[in-house]
C-alpha cells in the first residue's frame, strides 16, 4: 500500500512535472492535496510540452487515475478549460475523480485577490491573482463553497447570494469596484456543474480503498516548503499546506499510510512573487541562471527570481517533511561554470545561522555564507548513470546530499522524459 508524497524542497517550481512523470507508470492513483491553479506543472513527452495547471499530472497517463483532493480549491471554468485543451490534443480526462469537499474559486475570490493586492502597493504578496488566498479565506472563516454544492441548485443560489450579499460590500465600498450580479454567477456555475458531476466524489474513500488493494498513491503537491502558510516564509506564501503535513489533511489519507516523501529539489533556487530569498543574484549572474534554466513562470509568465543553492533551505525541507529521498533537477543548467558556490549558513547582523532564523526581522537580514565548488564543463545532458556524470558533477551531487540530510535518489539532467537518472528506488 505505498502512498508517497511529493513535495517541493524550494519555493516551487523545482520540476516536481518530472518526478510525477518518472513514477507515473507505476503509480495507480496520483492526488492533487493542495493549491489551484496558482500552480504550473510542465511535463515533456516525446516532442509535445504539457502545462498543467490544476489537473493531476496522472491525467497523462491513461492506466492513472488523476485525483484532486479535498484540500484543493477549484476554479471550475479553468478546470473545464484545462481538460478541453487535453482533448483537443486526443488525451482524456473521464478518469478524473473530485473531492465533493473541496472549496470553490468564485469570480469575487478572483476580484478580491486582484484589488486586494493593488491595495496593498509596495507590502503586496505578489500572489498568481487566481483567487487562491481569498477562496482559503472562506473556507477557513467556514463561507466557502464547496463542489458538493454544485450538486444542489438550490443550496449553491443560497451560498451565492449570501456571500455576494457580503463581498459586494467590500468590492464597492472599499475597493471602488462593480458588484457581481449572483443570478449571473449562478448560471455559469450550474453549467459547470453538469460537466463536472460524474466526477465528483467521495475522493477519501475512494482513496483508503485504494491503499487497501495494495495500489500505489502518489500525493502531488503544488508550490513548495517555504511557500507553505505555517513553515514558510510569511506571509509571502501561499494560503495552502504544500508540505507532507498537508498531504494528509488535503487527502484524507492518515500520516500512518505514508510510506515515502520525495523532495524536489533543484540544483539551484528559484522563487516567484515577494519575500526574503537570501541568495537570490540580482547580477548577470542571476540572468544567466534564468535564461540557462529557462525561468519564466508556467502559470504567470513572470520572471522567476534566481539563485544559488541554499543548503539551509534543504535541511529545513528535509526536516520539515520527513524528506526520505530527494530528486535533484537540472543539475544540467550548471554545466560551464568554473565554480558553484554554496549556501552553507547565513550571516544575520553578524552571527552565523545554521538554521532559518526564528523571526521575519531576522531572515530579512540574512545573507549568504558561501562554499565553492568545483564545476565541470561537459555537457551532461546525455547521462545515463550517476557514473556517466563528470567528478565534479559527482562531488556536486553529494555535497548537496551530505548538507541537505537525505539520499539524492534521481537527478534530472535535461528536460525530457529520459533525462533522468535513477540512482534507487522512489517506491
Ligand atoms: P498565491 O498562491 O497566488 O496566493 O500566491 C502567493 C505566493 O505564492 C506568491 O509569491 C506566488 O508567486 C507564489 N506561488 C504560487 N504558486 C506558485 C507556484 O506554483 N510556483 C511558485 N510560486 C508560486
Amino acid at each position: 500500500m505505498p502512498a508517497v508524497v511529493l513535495v517541493g524542497a524550494q519555493w516551487g517550481d523545482e520540476g516536481k512535472g518530472k518526478a510525477t512523470d518518472l513514477l507515473g507508470g507505476d503509480v495507480d492513483y496520483v492526488v492533487r492535496y493542495q493549491g489551484g491553479n496558482n500552480a504550473g506543472h510542465t511535463v515533456v513527452i516525446g516532442d509535445q510540452k504539457y502545462a498543467l495547471h490544476l489537473l493531476p499530472t496522472g491525467v497523462l497517463s491513461p492506466d492513472v487515475v488523476p485525483v484532486i483532493g479535498n484540500g484543493v480549491v477549484i476554479d471550475p471554468g479553468v478546470l473545464l478549460s484545462e481538460i478541453d485543451g487535453l482533448a483537443a490534443r486526443g488525451i482524456d480526462s473521464d478518469r478524473l475523480l473530485i473531492s465533493a469537499n473541496a472549496h470553490l474559486i468564485m469570480p469575487h475570490h478572483k476580484a478580491i485577490d486582484k484589488v486586494s493586492e493593488r491595495f496593498l502597493g509596495k507590502a503586496k504578496i505578489g500572489t498568481t491573482g487566481r483567487g487562491i488566498g481569498p477562496a482559503y479565506g472562506d473556507k477557513i472563516y467556514r463561507v466557502g463553497i464547496r463542489v458538493q454544492d454544485l450538486l444542489d441548485p438550490g443550496i449553491l443560489g443560497q451560498k451565492i447570494e449570501a456571500a455576494l450579499a457580503e463581498k459586494n460590500q467590500i468590492l464597492t465600498k472599499i475597493y471602488n469596484r462593480r458588484g457581481l450580479e449572483a443570478a449571473k454567477v449562478l448560471d455559469e456555475y450550474l453549467g459547470y456543474a453538469e460537466r463536472l458531476r460524474p466526477h465528483i466524489t467521495d475522493t477519501s474513500l475512494v482513496l483508503s480503498k485504494a491503499l487497501d488493494e495494495g495500489k500505489v498513491v502518489l500525493l502531488e503537491g503544488g508550490q513548495g516548503t517555504l511557500l507553505d502558510i505555517d513553515h514558510g516564509t510569511y506571509p509571502f506564501v501561499t494560503s495552502s499546506s504544500p508540505t507532507s503535513g498537508g498531504a494528509c489533511a488535503g487527502s484524507g489519507i492518515p500520516p500512518n499510510r505514508l510510506t515515502r516523501v520525495i523532495g524536489i529539489l533543484k540544483a539551484y533556487t528559484t522563487r516567484v512573487g515577494s519575500g526574503p530569498f537570501p541568495t537570490e543574484l540580482l547580477d548577470e549572474q542571476g540572468e544567466w541562471l534564468r535564461q540557462t534554466g529557462g525561468e519564466y513562470g508556467v502559470t504567470t509568465g513572470r520572471n522567476r527570481r534566481c539563485g544559488w543553492f541554499d543548503a539551509v533551505i534543504a535541511r529545513y525541507a528535509t526536516r520539515i517533511n520527513g524528506v526520505t529521498d530527494f530528486f535533484l533537477t537540472k543539475l544540467d543548467v550548471l554545466s560551464g561554470l568554473e565554480r558553484i558556490p554554496v549556501c552553507v549558513a547565513y550571516d544575520v547582523d553578524g552571527t552565523r545561522h545554521e538554521e532559518i532564523p526564528m523571526t521575519q526581522t531576522e531572515f530579512h537580514h540574512a545573507t549568504p555564507i558561501y562554499e565553492e565548488l568545483p564545476g565541470w564543463q561537459e555537457d551532461i545532458s546525455s547521462a545515463k548513470t550517476f557514473d556517466d556524470l563528470p567528478p565534479n558533477a559527482q562531488s556536486y551531487v553529494k555535497a548537496l546530499e551530505k548538507m541537505s540530510g537525505a539520499p539524492i535518489s534521481a537527478i534530472g539532467v535535461g528536460p525530457g522524459r529520459t533525462q533522468t537518472l535513477q540512482i534507487r528506488s522512489l517506491l
